[in-house]
């Protein structure tokens, strides 16, 4: 084991993270997902890192009829995002039986919150166009619902899994975290502009759900709360509102236009 160096804890972010361009260009998503998420692995193999948590998520379930997810739930992906997360999922969790690294994964919702400036997702897209006074896209009807996660309450959950990976009860495990609930993304949309203050009607592009994804998901987030003590904090409202008020405090990182 290496000594000379001072990073303790690693959390591994880093990923292609958009379920079309994972369909578009699978090989590029696998290269970063995968191969990235065994080349940081190894690194924190060889340097004697003493945490690692990994960024899965909960799309590596894939669909399931039964909900809400449960992480002893066997991951199903069928898309090259979904196949992308649960590849990581199960390379990171080898190493804690195989090498003794004391590593866990996350396997969460939807986050949001300022600063997000991927626009084919709903709420920063949504937010954007509510503050610009344009009719926000939406690439389904509405109806598909989904479960939002602040982004504080997930570096919270972050943050208490890396703590917990001093216990042998925590290593090698998945967590999950999310709200608590699924919301229909209409009904999200809809929200934010009474939030924003706006009247103007979604452009809906999709009938159903969009093609490849997946149309009810939401986490059990039992888990967590029992293992490690954590909760989520911040409510759908008051999330889309602390999101609304970031976006309108930084024009900047709005989106340009919206986004097909
Ligand atoms: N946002 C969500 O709703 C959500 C939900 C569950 C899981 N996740 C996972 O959480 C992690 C973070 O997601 P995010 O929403 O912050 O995504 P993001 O796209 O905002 O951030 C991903 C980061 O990875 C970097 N990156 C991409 N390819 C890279 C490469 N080859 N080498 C080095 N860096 C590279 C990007 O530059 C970017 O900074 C991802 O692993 C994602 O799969 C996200």
């Amino acid at each position: 084991m290496l000594t000379e160096h001072e990073i303790y804890t690693v959390f591994h972010l880093a990923a292609q993270t958009l379920v079309g361009p994972a369909a578009a260009s699978p090989a590029a998503t696998f290269e970063t997902n995968v191969r990235g998420t065994w080349i940081v692995l190894e690194g924190c193999r060889e340097t004697g890192v003493e945490r690692v948590v990994v960024a899965s998520s909960d799309k590596a379930y894939g669909a399931h009829e039964e909900l809400p997810y449960r992480e002893d739930f066997p991951l199903r992906p069928t898309a090259p995002y979904e196949a992308s997360k649960a590849a990581a999922d199960l390379l990171a969790r080898s190493y804690w039986p195989s090498y003794g690294l004391p590593v866990a994964v996350t396997r969460f919702a939807n986050i949001y919150g300022g600063g997000d400036t991927n626009f084919s997702r709903l709420i920063p897209e949504a937010v954007s166009a509510a503050l610009d006074g344009r009719a926000p896209v939406l690439r389904s009807d509405g109806s598909p619902q989904r479960d939002f996660l602040y982004v504080e309450d997930a570096a919270a959950a972050y943050l208490a899994i890396a703590d917990g990976l001093d216990r042998e009860d925590v290593r090698g495990e998945a967590f999950n975290a999310g709200g608590g609930r699924p919301h229909p993304v209409g009904e999200v949309v809809a929200m934010i502009a009474r939030l924003a203050g706006t009247d103007v009607e979604p452009a809906i592009l999709g009938a159903g759900n969009p093609a490849g994804e997946i149309d009810r998901q939401y986490v059990d987030p039992a888990k967590i709360r029992d293992v490690l003590g954590w909760e989520p904090n911040v409510d759908l409202e008051e999330g889309l509102r602390r999101t609304i008020e970031w976006y309108r405090e930084h024009p900047e990182a709005r989106a340009p236009t919206a986004v097909a």
